[in-house]
This record gives structure tokens, C-alpha cells and sequence, in this order.
């Protein structure tokens, strides 16, 4: 996967920009990257403070020849190519909070949100990660639950140099995802880096209802598998889950 980036000093969301690039014929691998965002987006409609160069903002353009039952995976995927590279650059301990919050003693540092468009040269996937490099410019109510490189490094990090680490990385899993059993490996590699694989208790806010179980594995999608305290097993496509006590 070759990487073309480009750089923007201030955009809306990095997402929407490689959205519409993906609309217009941009090829896989076109890296959208913004200092800052006016108008960051999260999961669940949700805003993504991204004040200028606190975060890193950017966004992949991908053309997965992959069966589309598995394109959930790769939301699962990016948040494995944090996770290594926060452990490998930066010997931090990061855990995953299912399906790709990487979070760093329960404190949030990352999120990815994946979107999908069709273009006229099919489906492309537009994974967005945003990273927050310094805790400086949190909002007081972000204080409470992210963290950032800096906060639990001591010192800033270099954007540039985590961008090249992690579009390396995303490559190499990237590959492995679209190799033969590729699913399967991707979600060994989540099991591994996440606490929230199995055993976990956890309370998980759906649309309607809100359930509490234990978590047992996740499905061959990705998808959570949550067994209630009735006993019954629940599989979460999507949803806010929330550790209620260690476990
Ligand atoms: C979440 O945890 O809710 C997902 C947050 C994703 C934020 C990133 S920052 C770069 C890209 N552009 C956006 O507007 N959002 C994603």
C-alpha cells in the first residue's frame, strides 16, 4: 500500500475531506492530514475536539477487496495499529475498549471512526484515527476520561514521526488483513491487545436498552459477545460498552 499525503493546516474533519477525495476517484492509500479541525466528528454523531497540533487528525482512503461482512474489522484492525505502535515507539500499555477506543489506564487516548461511501470505483472505506498527542488543550470535561501522549510520556511527541510509524504499521496489518485467513488473524491480534476479549463486565448502552453481562469473544465480524446475567448471549453490532468493575 503506497501512502500519498495530504496535508491540510486547518480543515473541517479529515474524514469528510477524504470522503468526498474517495467520491472523486482518489486511490487507496490517500492519507488526509489536518493540524486542526474545525469540525472533528466522532462515533455516534458525536463532536471530535481536535484543537491545532494537540492531536493528530488524518484519515485513509481504502478499497477493500475484502467480503464485506468483514469490513467491521477494520475499525478492529486500526485501533491494533495504535495499540503496537503506542507499545513499540512509545512503551506505553494500551488496552482496547471493543470495538477500536485505544485507551491507556482507562483513560481514552484514541479513536477511530470508519465511514463508507460508494464511488464509481466502488466501495471505499475512509478509516479516521485521531490521537491526542497533549492533554494542554482538553476541555474540562475531557480531563476526567483522555489522555494523551504527552500526559503519559512526559514529553510531546513529534506528529510527523507518529504518522510515519503508524501508516507503516497500518500497511503491514493492511496486508495481512487482505492475505489468506486474514479476518481470523486481525481478530487473534484484537484478542491479544484487548482486555475487553473475554471476562470482562461491562455495561452496554444500545438504542433501546441497556444490558449488562460478562464479554465472551467476539464474533468472526467482529461484533461483541456479551452474556447477560440471565444467562443469554447478546451480540453487539454497535453500541457503547462500558466496564462496570475490574473483572
Ligand atoms: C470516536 O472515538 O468517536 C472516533 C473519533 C475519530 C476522530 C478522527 S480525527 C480524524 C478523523 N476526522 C474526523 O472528523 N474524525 C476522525
Amino acid at each position: 500500500m503506497n501512502f500519498t499525503i495530504l496535508r491540510f493546516d486547518s480543515i473541517g474533519s479529515t474524514n469528510t475531506e477524504a470522503l468526498n477525495q474517495a467520491k472523486q476517484g482518489a486511490e487507496e492509500g490517500l492519507c488526509v492530514v489536518a493540524k486542526a479541525q474545525t469540525a472533528g466528528r466522532g462515533r455516534h454523531g458525536r463532536t471530535w475536539v481536535s484543537a491545532r497540533d494537540s492531536g493528530l487528525y488524518f484519515s485513509i482512503v481504502l478499497r477493500p477487496k475484502i467480503e464485506i461482512k468483514f469490513l467491521p474489522l477494520l475499525t478492529l484492525m486500526s485501533a491494533v495499529v495504535v495499540t503496537e505502535v503506542l507499545q513499540e515507539f512509545y512503551e506505553l500499555q494500551p488496552d482496547i475498549k471493543w470495538a477500536n477506543d485505544v485507551h491507556i489506564n482507562g483513560k481514552k487516548i484514541c479513536g477511530v471512526l470508519a465511514e463508507v461511501a460508494e464511488t464509481k470505483k466502488g466501495l471505499a472505506v475512509v478509516v479516521g484515527i485521531g490521537i491526542n498527542l497533549t492533554s494542554a488543550n482538553f476541555p474540562s470535561k475531557l480531563e476526567e476520561i483522555a489522555t494523551s501522549i504527552e500526559a503519559e510520556t512526559g514529553a510531546k511527541p513529534n506528529a510527523e514521526d507518529i504518522l510515519q510509524n503508524l501508516t507503516k504499521q497500518f500497511a503491514k496489518f493492511y496486508r495481512i488483513f487482505s492475505g489468506a485467513s486474514g479476518a481470523e488473524k486481525i481478530r487473534e491480534e484484537w484478542a491479544k491487545k484487548s482486555s475487553y476479549f473475554f471476562g470482562k463486565t461491562v455495561r452496554v448502552k444500545l438504542e433501546h436498552e441497556t444490558i449488562f453481562g460478562k464479554t465472551c469473544g467476539i464474533e468472526e465480524t467482529g461484533a461483541l459477545r456479551v452474556k447477560t446475567d440471565a444467562g443469554e448471549i447478546k451480540v453487539i453490532q454497535a453500541g457503547d460498552v462500558e466496564m462496570l468493575r475490574k473483572s
